[in-house]
């Protein structure tokens, strides 16, 4: 079967060996060097870095579904992350996520037609006192307006 980490993915994961004190410290960083590859972490791919961790493939999965920047499906280019806890609920969350679900296209999980953009929510991006915020490719936005987001959206690329 095909191998999906490239040469290139391996080569790197393999130059982190030598800074951490074991291979399963290694895991995150290789998640993220998986996900600049790949995108996500497919079955596939946990596998193989699994075997290359020499760890189960279990905590390769455990690791990718506990936190929420990794992914076990494909996402599209850019991922939209909208905090819907209690301060920026005050502060129009729920309105905003609506807007943002109307210029997508899509409702909170999905990825446009296009792959363009996949709609999440978080639970709090430690903005509280500047929201509604949201999180684009990991870069936080805040003190959200409508116009703000819609044009946010559209500019992406
Ligand atoms: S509640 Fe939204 S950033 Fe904390």
């Amino acid at each position: 079967m095909a191998r999906v980490l490239s040469q290139e993915t391996v080569g790197e994961i393999e130059k982190l060996f030598s800074r951490y004190p074991t291979r399963l410290a290694v895991l995150g960083p290789a998640i993220h060097l998986t996900q600049k590859q790949l995108g996500h972490v497919s079955d596939a791919a946990a596998n193989e870095l699994a075997e290359l961790l020499k760890i189960p493939p279990t905590r390769v999965k455990e690791m990718v579904s506990f936190y929420t920047m990794y992914y076990d499906r494909p996402v599209g280019r850019h991922v939209v992350r909208v905090c819907r806890n209690l301060s920026c609920q005050l502060r129009g969350a729920d309105r905003l996520l609506a807007k943002a679900q109307e210029t997508l296209g899509v409702q909170l999980g999905q990825t446009t037609s296009d792959g363009r953009v996949t709609l999440e929510h978080e639970e709090c991006l430690a903005a509280c006192g500047t929201g509604p915020a949201l999180w684009v490719d990991g870069e936080l936005k805040e003190n959200l307006t409508d116009e703000k987001l819609v044009k946010l959206l559209k500019e992406l690329p």
